[in-house]
């Protein structure tokens, strides 16, 4: 279908439902550069384009819905993260964002470490080379199968989430006659302010163990007796999506007086503090995130006072951040489908994905921005929420929108920062086929994860 101008559409832009957030921006042709990877521009002809290709291309080469990364922005903030944290901390780029063989690549090439939770991520790492000694191994439940794959395979930490889990690292270690080096993950009690689902560090969760009532203490006098373990450090990771610094300071502090009792019942002073990723990105053009020299700056002047009021040597410190390096750096491409206005209401425009490549909205009540990138438009603004094409009315991709009221069946659309935790939480929900990865840079455009198909499903059914 023609993704040239269309015939008028249905016009609300003058009717907003009541309570509605914001108005509808200036310019609709508009691209935030706070929402949209580094590269991704508008072209004289009014076509979005990205690493120098333009979407219509794009779609009509790999097809939509895809998702989009900007290999560039890619690797420009994973080096702004190395670079901000310097020689003496290490960046894990914590691998449920989104992980493929090529990120592996270029993580590693760009000198940061990975954290995988999973045997899974675990083989993707190992597969694309990223060397074992750079990998941290997370997770609440972990298997003896996969302590035993990330023992032998000699990740260079594994961090330790029960008291269960202690004794059965510890074990499987001393049977292959290893010593794994470990960190224990803690709770601090600190109530992030995001999503009840994405907030870590309080105590009535899964993760960790609780600081509160010598929990935390009793796991490292434990850890500390077990010859398969190593104990290097201590790991808190307080939420996701976070903006604001203070909880990473309560954390720290809380993190630091226990290194503290540490030192004065065992006399160790244990050399490495990991303190989580979290970080926040924008969605909309509303979130100020913070860069991460400011980050890195906030941190290491946090752990330093608190080192020097503890009379502790400084550890060295890690940090996790999945979101805030692969977030900013994807787009979805949907295609326009149906469109439906709901007079007195909002339009809606149903693309040909939505729940089953991002989840977040249904999930957590996450906000996107969208835009229209087959083409400029000089209509009025329209109120739309989009969605996708599955069996459920909580099927929403964008909550609340404005898009020209000129939109059309075959128009291109795309979803900024959809990088992280849509690809890597992508579902078959309804037989969907999982959309492709495709990586762009300087005017070349490969396919990094393959679009499923119909084959990838049946072969899994083997009834
Ligand atoms: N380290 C640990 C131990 C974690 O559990 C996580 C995220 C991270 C690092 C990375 O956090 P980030 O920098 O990406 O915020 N699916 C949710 C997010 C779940 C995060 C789980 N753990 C979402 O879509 O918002």
């Amino acid at each position: 279908m023609s993704r040239s101008a269309h015939p008028a559409g249905p016009r609300h832009a003058d009717v907003l439902p009541e309570g509605h957030p914001s108005a509808p921006p200036a310019d609709l042709n508009h691209l935030d550069r706070k929402v949209w990877a580094s590269t991704v521009t508008r072209t004289p002809d009014g076509v979005v384009s990205v690493g120098g290709i333009e979407v219509t291309r794009l779609a009509e080469e790999f097809g939509t819905p895809a998702y989009l990364i900007d290999e560039v922005d890619f690797r420009e903030r994973a080096r702004a993260w190395r670079t901000a944290f310097g020689a003496d901390a290490d960046v894990f780029y914590a691998g449920k964002a989104f992980l493929s063989r090529a990120v592996v690549r270029w993580l590693h090439e760009e000198g940061l470490n990975l954290d995988v939770c999973s045997g899974g991520e675990l083989a993707t790492a190992l597969s694309a080379g990223m060397p074992a000694d750079r990998i941290a191994f997370h997770g609440n439940n972990k298997s003896v199968d996969e302590i035993e794959t990330a023992i032998r395979a000699g990740v260079g930490r594994i961090v330790l989430d029960s008291f269960q889990e202690i004794v059965r690292v510890a074990h499987v270690a001393q049977s292959l006659g290893k010593r794994q080096r470990v960190q224990i993950r803690i709770t601090v009690g600190v109530e992030a302010h995001t999503h009840e689902f994405i907030a870590t560090a309080h105590e009535d969760q899964k993760f960790g163990i609780p600081l509160a009532g010598g929990q935390a203490a009793e796991a490292v006098r434990r850890a500390l007796q077990l010859d398969g373990l190593e104990l290097i450090g201590i790991h808190s990771h307080i939420g996701s999506q976070i903006f604001d610094m203070s909880g990473f300071e309560v954390a720290a502090h809380r993190v630091v007086g226990l290194l503290k009792d540490i030192r004065d019942e065992h006399g160790v002073e244990l050399p490495e503090i990991d303190l989580g990723g979290g970080l926040g990105i924008a969605y909309t053009s509303a979130d100020d995130p913070r860069e991460p020299h400011e980050i890195a700056k906030a941190l290491n002047e946090i752990v330093s006072r608190e080192c020097e009021g503890a009379k502790l040597r400084t550890p060295r410190i890690s940090v996790e951040p999945g979101r805030a390096i692969v977030g900013p750096t994807a787009f979805t491409l949907y295609e326009v489908g149906t469109i439906k206005p709901l007079e007195g209401l909002r339009t809606y425009v149903s693309v040909d994905g939505g729940m089953s490549d991002n989840i977040r909205t249904a999930l957590y009540d996450a906000e996107y921005s969208v835009a229209l990138v087959s083409r400029t438009s000089e209509a009025a603004p329209m109120l739309v929420r989009v969605v996708g094409k599955h069996c459920e009315s909580g099927d929403i991709v964008v909550k609340d929108a404005f898009l020209p009221a000129d939109l059309a069946p075959g128009d291109l659309i795309a979803v900024p920062a959809t990088g992280a935790y849509c690809r890597s939480m992508a579902s078959n929900y309804n037989h969907a086929l999982r959309p492709p990865v495709v990586a762009v840079r300087e005017g070349e455009a490969r396919v990094i994860v393959r679009r499923e198909t119909e084959e990838d499903l049946l072969r899994l059914d083997v009834g």
